[in-house]
């Protein structure tokens, strides 16, 4: 008997106000015309005055307990992906705890940025398996649009607000490629590449901080190691390109999903994207699309999804699963 992590539930919340491309070029010497051709972002979600990383994850997260019929008390333990939780501690995932209701079971934060979310399924999958969870709720959540220099084109025109979360439960597997669950993950990190990509704040300032890229230096990284991950992860599960129904990519630039998906010879009428309508959300980005792609009736029961991410660190993985 193999035990399975199970997606049992998926949600995901978006802060209610939309910014298009063109609202940028009232204060920057950029253009719709420039975001859309470098990164394919349309539009994104901007957190209001009443969202928090940790209420859009709570939202999230009682829209994938409604989808899979539970309530928190029948969960056992919470991880929240984020890079911007709302107090330095506690952990967000502990005020989800809270928020929810559950006073019983455990609850702590993943921050591995863009790649969160992946490692926050490695982890799941890791509490399912051993024994010590049975219901993981997994969530992604960022108010990336709090961390943004408003005055550096480079970086604020490309991300979002947004939380996206799944449930997952123990389920008997075969310990086949064809059981539902998490088939297999690979996890990388690299920190000598700290400087691509950091918030330039935290202890050592006393400050909040904003984040710095050197986005083309990242893009450089980025489609290599996403295949790379994905075909390690492939591996692991026993499955090939030609099994997988859905690459759902983090959602960072248009041309990296394009470029992993061409480099894993999958046509991009199997990808789920999303930049478009959400920017980079960091660690909300795989489960908001994992969310969207269901809605859209892309994604059913039974199909092999492969995600992957990268992000600062840099740390980047993927996922292998039958949803
Ligand atoms: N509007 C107009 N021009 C701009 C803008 C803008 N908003 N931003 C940059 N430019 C200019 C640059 O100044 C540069 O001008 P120059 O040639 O005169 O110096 C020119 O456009 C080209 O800049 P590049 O950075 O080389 O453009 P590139 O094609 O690489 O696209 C982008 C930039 C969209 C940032 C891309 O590099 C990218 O998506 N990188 C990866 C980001 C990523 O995946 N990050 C990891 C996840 S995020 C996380 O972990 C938090």
């Amino acid at each position: 008997m193999t035990l399975r992590a199970v997606v049992t539930g998926v949600g995901h919340y978006l802060p209610e106000r939309v910014v298009p491309n063109a609202e940028f070029e009232k204060t920057l010497d950029t253009s719709d015309e420039w975001i859309r051709a470098r990164s394919g972002i349309e539009n994104r979600h901007f957190a209001g005055e009443g969202d928090s990383t940790s209420s859009m994850a709570v939202a999230a997260a009682t829209a994938a307990l409604a989808d899979a019929g539970r309530t928190a008390q029948d969960v056992d333990a919470i991880i929240v992906a984020t890079s911007t939780a709302d107090l330095t501690f506690p952990s967000s995932a502990t005020m989800v705890q809270a928020g929810l209701g559950m006073t019983t079971g455990f609850a702590f934060d993943v921050q591995a940025v863009c790649a969160g979310f992946v490692y926050a399924l490695a982890n799941a999958n890791a509490l399912i398996a051993s024994g010590q969870a049975k219901r993981v709720l997994v969530i992604g959540s960022e108010t990336f649009s709090r961390i943004m220099d408003w005055t550096d084109r480079g970086t604020c025109v490309l991300f979002g607000d947004g939380a996206g979360a799944l449930l997952l439960e123990a389920q008997e597997g075969t310990g086949t490629p064809a059981d539902r669950g998490i088939l297999a993950t690979d996890l990388n990190s690299d920190g000598r590449h700290k400087d691509l990509l950091y918030v330039d704040g935290g202890s050592s300032t006393g400050t909040t901080g904003y984040l710095r890229m050197q986005g083309n230096q990242v893009f450089r990284h980025a489609v290599e190691k996403l295949a790379a991950t994905a075909q390690t992860a492939m591996d692991r599960a026993g499955v090939t390109a030609e099994d997988v129904d859905w690459i759902v990519p983090h959602q960072a630039n248009i041309r990296i999903i394009q470029g992993t998906a061409k480099k894993m010879n999958i046509s991009m009428d199997r990808v789920v994207v999303t930049v478009q309508d959400h920017g980079n959300t960091s660690a909300a980005s795989i489960p908001l699309a994992l969310s969207v792609g269901k809605q859209r009736g892309q994604i059913k029961q039974g199909d092999l999804l492969v995600t992957e991410a990268i992000g600062g660190g840099l740390a980047w993985g993927a996922v292998v699963l039958r949803w």
